[in-house]
């Protein structure tokens, strides 16, 4: 039997998807009046960060915790990994001794070739492509506050990064309109964005991207490993910040969220991020629930 990896939200089906986020409802209640729920006692996740990390790596370690399990940090300035053992070498010795391995590192690639030598799940905890468990906690996250996405508008203002793709499998998958706004140079991946099909439309005005929305995201504007075209990207993404007149411009019940971390007076004003439409904080608790769901689908 394959093993189930989670390294896009394509990787599951949109029915799947659904009840992860419904599954995670419940978690979060089951955990809210103190009741203990242990289906990984005893097992092991693994988790490797080649970048550094806050929320993932909080989330997945207190997840497991709650499961009556355990994570494992790994950096590679520790492991053999920092010193060129091969990637393949790693997954085959992992995997005989976890039950999972969740991955942060940079080429999506390196994650995919990870997998294919893995006995056990493999979760992308973000790569330079995609930020699959992010989007579990957002979907999750505009549930809870406004209902079922299906048929909503979400606005993506800024770059295209690895967060952005991942809006477009989600556009795809949960069945909203993106409207996507980056600067010229900063589009996201076509052969991504084409998964998107017709749900995924683009503007080169934010104003106009943000035009209706029911939800609108942004993310920072120089992401990890791009910090020294920060001064650059400053430059070039002076229109993109989300002001309160542009938050005026989407409908009137709007949500805002941000994955976090996030640099106010660049891609976010402070009134923003800490304003009426903010879900910010939800959404950060969210990666927990979301995770948990998905921890008990693919190693329970
Ligand atoms: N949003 C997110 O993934 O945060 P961290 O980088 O802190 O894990
Ligand atoms: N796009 C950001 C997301 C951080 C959670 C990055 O990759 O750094």
């Amino acid at each position: 039997m394959a093993i189930p990896h989670f390294l896009t939200l394509m990787d599951l089906e949109p029915s799947q998807l659904r009840a992860l986020v419904a599954r995670a409802i419940e978690l979060k209640e089951m955990q809210r009046t103190g009741k203990i729920h242990e289906p990984l006692k005893n097992r092991v996740l693994a988790m490797v960060f080649e970048k550094s990390s806050t929320r993932t790596r909080v989330s997945f370690e207190t997840g497991m915790i709650q499961f009556g399990g355990q994570a494992l940090f790994l950096s590679p300035r520790d492991t053999q990994l920092g010193r060129g053992e091969p990637l393949e070498d790693s997954a085959r010795v992992l995997s005989r001794m976890v039950d999972g391995v969740m991955i942060r590192t940079y080429e999506h690639e390196k994650l995919e070739r990870f997998a294919q030598h893995s006995k056990v799940p493999v979760i992308n905890g973000l790569t330079d492509k995609f930020h699959p468990c992010q989007l579990l906690a957002d979907m999750q996250t505009y549930y809870e506050h406004r209902g079922d996405i299906a048929g909503a508008t979400v606005a993506w203002i800024g770059d295209g990064n690895n967060m952005c793709h991942s809006y477009i499998n989600a556009a795809r998958q949960f069945g909203f309109t993106l409207h996507i706004a980056t600067p010229p140079h900063y589009q996201p991946d076509e052969a991504v964005r084409t998964t998107g099909g017709a749900a995924v439309r683009h503007f080169s005005d934010p104003r106009e991207a943000a035009r209706g929305a029911h939800l609108v995201v942004t993310d920072v504007w120089a992401s990890m490993g791009q910090e020294e075209e920060q001064a650059q990207r400053e430059k070039e993404f002076a229109d993109f910040c989300v002001t309160r007149d542009m938050m005026a411009l989407a409908d009137k019940d709007a949500l805002f969220m941000h994955c976090l971390p996030a640099h106010r007076g660049e891609e976010v004003e402070a009134a923003v991020i800490d304003g009426p439409h903010s879900v910010v904080w939800d959404e950060a608790e969210n990666r927990l629930h979301a995770q948990k769901a998905l921890l008990e689908l693919l190693l329970a």
